[in-house]
């Protein structure tokens, strides 16, 4: 391997998050150089060599643990790492915990990279997305939050699921934050182009899109209950926006960022709107129209999110 045919991702957080994430990226030969950075080194290490372990069934790829100086020549920094929720501890002290460490790894990064394209996984996802854009000083473009992105699959596959139709032909989005004032856009969805509702008085089945709303907002939390934790989902999650990225699509993709001065009052929010997602990270933020009610519900997510970043990021 050249190093002009390098092709590198550094995944900072060896946790399991980290880990399924560097093993999809792996199985789809996203990469031929993947690297796991971790506090924890033997951690990142027995995870690397474990993926690394089954490479032989697959293609070539390297998996391996490395430190933060790896940073200057990847093409995608993911960041993963954070705690998760401690029994009585609230949504906020872990905001406060996870804000801080995501903003030590990102001085990190930056020791080491000059202008790198950053994916922020670590929850509460849109809050560290608004923390790593501020710490890094990188164009608000340059800091991709995973966001919606995993709830709008989520709610893909319930849709997909109830209307006992092919997930590649539903077309729906969840927006607004990765979190309780998520905002499902009914009114945008159609099955392989025909309206939903339509498409459901079609096939004669009857919707219930509240049901649907509900299960996919507690997607993770249903997971979490049963299995303690959720890591595949995310994992295919950041798969699908390495691939738009890496491949230069101009695809559209719910993901978050700082919104810029042009959404006035929303401007300095991180949050997930329909964005084209290219190479060079996101490249324009789209409107999507929406009923009055589904606005309002967008409004609300964004003054959530803006409390939650003022009262978190300090
Ligand atoms: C999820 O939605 C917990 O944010 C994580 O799966």
């Amino acid at each position: 391997m050249t190093e002009s045919h390098k092709n590198k991702i550094v995944v900072v957080g060896a946790g399991n998050v980290g880990e399924a994430i560097a093993y999809t990226l792996m199985v789809r030969k996203q990469a031929n150089d993947i690297v796991l950075v971790d506090l924890n080194e033997d951690r990142a290490k027995g995870a690397a060599l474990d993926i690394a372990q089954g490479t032989s069934f697959f293609k070539q790829v390297w998996v391996r643990k490395g430190g933060y100086e790896e940073c200057a020549d990847a093409q995608l920094i993911v960041i993963t790492a954070g705690i998760a929720r401690k029994p009585g501890q609230t949504r906020l002290d872990l905001a406060k915990t996870n804000v801080s460490i995501v903003r030590s790894i990102t001085r990190s990064i930056m020791e080491h990279a000059k202008n790198p394209l950053i994916l922020v996984v670590s929850n509460p996802a849109d809050v560290t997305t608004a923390a790593v854009t501020e710490e890094s000083g990188l164009p608000a473009g340059r800091v991709i939050g995973s966001g919606t992105s995993l709830d709008t699959a989520r709610f893909r596959y319930f849709i997909s699921e109830a209307l006992k139709v092919n997930i590649e032909d539903v077309n729906a989005y969840i927006l607004g934050e990765h979190g309780d004032s998520q905002v499902p856009v009914w009114s945008a969805a159609n099955i392989g182009g025909v309206p939903i509702d339509e498409y459901a008085a079609q096939v004669g089945v009857n919707l219930d899109k509240a049901a649907i709303s509900k299960r996919t907002k507690e997607g993770g939390a249903e997971v979490i209950q049963m299995k303690g934790a959720t890591f595949y989902g995310i994992a295919m999650a950041v798969s699908n926006i390495v691939e738009r990225i890496m491949k230069d699509e101009s695809a559209i993709l719910p993901v978050a960022h700082v919104l810029g001065e042009e959404f006035g009052s929303w401007a300095g929010v991180a949050i997930s709107m329909p964005c084209i997602v290219s190479w060079d990270g996101v490249e324009k933020t789209l409107e999507l129209p929406m009923t009055e009610e589904e606005k309002e519900a967008m409004e609300l997510s964004v003054k959530t999110l803006k409390e939650f970043q003022e009262n978190v990021i300090v």
